[in-house]
């Protein structure tokens, strides 16, 4: 359906889990405040959600945590929402870390495409970054992974790594960014950069500024730009000559496509969010276990009330405006 800007909403990004194998510092640090299993939907409860969704519009699904892997049953869960009328795709972005475990599961599930977040290249930083030693366990995946036929993306958060290796006294160089670059360059995978949003811990950590990074990328690289659709989010892809792959800039803070925004999110616990910077949504948790008569009435009512009410823009330039106090983790980026 559309809101009120007119705009398609098509789109529900699901939060599975908050819970995960890595701690990146940027997201969860210091673990996260164990929640009890009672507060976190079923996994029927969240596909009665979507299925609902559906009708309303609904088309693309993409599972996320937390780490979607380490909840138990989640590539039977990515069957269930593949089944659902009007349901056209079904996408997981993970840590890669359970990868080669679950791999061959999530394709036989029907999942459309996989987005593996890998920060660095550099091993000791990844290592400082996310808590653990696992870039060679992720990378190994990924080179598995290519050999099936299934988009393949990378997601990096935009920091600067030489900087932030200074603090932890690892020598990376300025130019650690080429080598994810080079992960397109014989593999038909896409690298995408996401500008750091200031969200839970991220707001400890600077972004690097996407018009620059776009500048710099000129200069090292003959771009082009690749107006082909890879997926269903905001990133403006590049074409570098000879590479498999295309680089994907996504650019929430210097180069805001809110006008173009076709999401909404829901957390584990089920409330769903309309913009990744505000509050504002709805408890859909209540509704579903009220025992309510009419009850998929009232959820179709507050889902579409939800959506007319979508915020027009995120106002993350200025930070007293940011209403948003769950952690990445509850949100799942
Ligand atoms: N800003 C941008 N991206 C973030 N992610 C986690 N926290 C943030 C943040 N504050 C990314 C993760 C992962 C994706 C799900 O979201 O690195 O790639
Ligand atoms: Fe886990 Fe992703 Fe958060 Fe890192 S960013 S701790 S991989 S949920």
């Amino acid at each position: 359906m559309k809101d009120s800007l007119n705009r398609e909403i098509d789109y529900m990004r699901i939060s599975i889990t908050d819970r995960c194998n890595l701690r990146c510092q940027y997201c969860m640090p210091q673990g996260i405040k164990q929640t009890m299993m009672s507060d976190i939907l079923t996994f029927e409860e969240m596909a009665h959600i979507v299925s609902i969704g559906a009708k309303l519009g609904i088309k693309k699904i993409k599972v996320t945590g937390g780490e979607p892997l380490v909840r138990l049953g989640c590539c039977d869960f990515i069957k269930m929402l593949k089944n659902i009328e009007g349901i056209e795709q079904v996408t997981i972005t993970t840590n890669g870390v359970l990868l080669d475990r679950y791999m061959d599961d999530l394709i036989t599930a029907g999942v459309d495409s996989i987005n593996v977040s890998i920060d660095t290249l550099n091993r000791e930083l990844y290592q400082k970054l996310t808590g653990f030693d696992k870039l060679d366990e992720v990378l190994q995946s990924l080179k598995i992974l290519t050999n099936y036929d299934i988009p393949v993306k990378i997601n990096a958060v935009s920091i600067d790594l030489h900087e932030y290796g200074m603090r932890y006294g690892i020598d990376v160089l300025k130019t650690d960014y080429q080598n994810l670059i080079e992960l397109a360059h014989y593999n038909k995978i896409d690298v995408r950069f996401i500008e750091m949003m200031p969200i839970g811990y991220g707001k400890n950590f600077e972004t690097i500024n996407h018009q620059d990074f776009l500048q710099q990328l000129k200069k090292d690289y003959v771009l082009q730009e690749d107006s082909t659709i890879h997926g269903n989010g905001p990133a403006v892809y590049y074409k570098i000559d000879g590479y498999e792959g295309s680089i994907g800039l996504i650019s929430a803070i210097h180069g805001k496509f809110c006008d173009s925004c076709n999401r909404i999110r829901l957390t584990s616990q089920g409330y769903l969010k309309t913009c990744l910077c505000f509050n504002d949504g709805v408890d859909l948790r209540t509704i579903l276990r009220s025992g309510a008569h009419n009850r998929d009435e009232l959820l179709e009512e507050a889902i579409k009330k939800a959506i007319v009410h979508k915020p027009n823009a995120h106002r993350f330039e200025n930070k007293e405006d940011i209403s948003e106090d769950k952690n990445m983790y509850m949100i799942g980026g």
